[in-house]
């Protein structure tokens, strides 16, 4: 598929008003997109286990003007309230997909969204947000297409989403989902993101998240500043060859089961990402040191008790704890007894992997 695949045809119905609401995830990467070309094109493929409890619901009202506006017509609450300061970011969505939306002037927009993790948890919403309002925004254009085919939808909605944040494209169906194009995927793409098509071991079925919230702080450099960064990094096509190496050794660990080879692969890359931010110019630490004692903690009860957990990081402090539900019990009441005195107000998030995005019927 090109991107031309996504202009609309043109449209059979026509629709005044309306209200629709979806409920989409958050997502972690285990192979990780750091780096991407023009138009949210990815460097290098990324994988990541949906999540299923970290979302956001975004309802979005629509009623059609007598006339298309000269530029984009919304309000946005955010919990309830008014929320200007958002309206910037939604503007920049609505201007990319404008192309493959056209329908959106046409219409008075309400959008509110909220998301069911604190506000300030350092976890980033914008894979959660991007993916529930594209959708929202797909259900629109399905109403006045109503032919479209679910595949196309999903398809489409991945695409919009990518648009607005590029992990965001990983949030919409699926347990495990591959963005960037693969030799070894067939169903891959640069454009849109692909629930895995492989075979999964059952010890994945149902794996545990557990969040730790080391740093509720905001971001000290947002991720499209990061990804820029990779553009002249020293070590940028190393890394680019490398996470295709790490996405096909993982195909073949999704497939055996082997969890040694796993979080191996999971841990490296989550401190090649930290260390491609360390290496570039300017340089940044986005780990603090309480991440550290984590990593630490968690290597030692490995080490002790031979329990398989492991980490990964996203561009942040906070710690991903993954590991099978078999062992959750125990692992949970060591990530209690020993892990969340190193959080921020002792904070964490329970997740674990989900489906994907979900339409709530108003
Ligand atoms: O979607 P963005 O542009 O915020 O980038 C996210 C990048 C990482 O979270 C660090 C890695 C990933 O693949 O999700």
């Amino acid at each position: 598929m090109t991107e031309k695949d996504f202009l609309p045809q043109p449209y059979t119905k026509v629709v005044n008003k309306g209200s629709i609401t979806w409920q989409a995830p958050s997502n972690i990467a285990l192979v990780k997109y750091w780096g991407k070309k023009e138009h949210q094109i990815p460097a290098n493929p990324s994988v990541s286990f949906t999540l299923n409890n970290c979302k956001t619901t975004t309802t979005l009202n629509y009623e059609k003007k007598k006339s298309p506006s000269q530029d984009f017509d919304f309000e946005l609450y955010f919990e309830g309230k008014i929320k200007e300061d958002f309206k910037p970011k939604i503007t920049t969505f609505f201007k990319r997909i404008e192309h493959y939306c056209p329908f959106l002037k046409e219409y008075h927009l309400t959008i509110k969204t909220e998301n069911s993790f604190p506000h300030s948890s350092g976890i980033a919403s914008s894979a959660s947000g991007m993916s529930a309002l594209a959708l929202c925004v797909m259900s629109l254009e399905k109403e006045l297409d109503p032919g479209m085919a679910e595949e196309f939808f999903n398809r489409k909605a991945s695409f919009l989403a990518r648009l607005g944040s590029g992990s965001a494209c990983r949030s919409i169906k699926g347990k495990i989902v591959v963005w960037g194009k693969h030799d070894g995927i067939a169903s891959s793409s640069d454009l849109f993101g692909v629930e895995y098509p492989g075979k999964v071991h059952e010890i994945f079925h149902n794996y545990q998240d557990t969040i730790l919230l080391v740093d509720k702080g905001t971001k000290q450099v947002s991720s499209s500043v990061g990804h820029n960064l990779m553009h002249g990094h020293p070590f940028a096509e190393a890394r680019f060859k490398q996470a295709h190496k790490n996405l096909e050794a993982l195909t073949n660990v999704f497939q055996t089961g082997d969890l040694d080879d796993f979080m191996e692969l999971v841990e490296s890359e989550a401190l090649t990402l930290h260390s491609m931010m360390m290496s570039s110019r300017p340089y940044f630490i986005l780990m603090k040191p309480n991440t550290l004692e984590i990593i630490n903690k968690i290597w030692e009860y490995r080490e002790r008790t031979g329990m398989p957990i492991c980490f990964t990081l996203d561009a942040g402090a906070n710690v991903h704890v993954l590991y099978p539900e078999k062992h959750s019990e125990i692992i949970l009441e060591f990530i209690k007894n020993e892990l969340v005195a190193y959080c921020e107000n002792e904070q964490y998030l329970c997740d674990r992997i989900g489906d994907g995005a979900r339409r709530i019927e108003n």
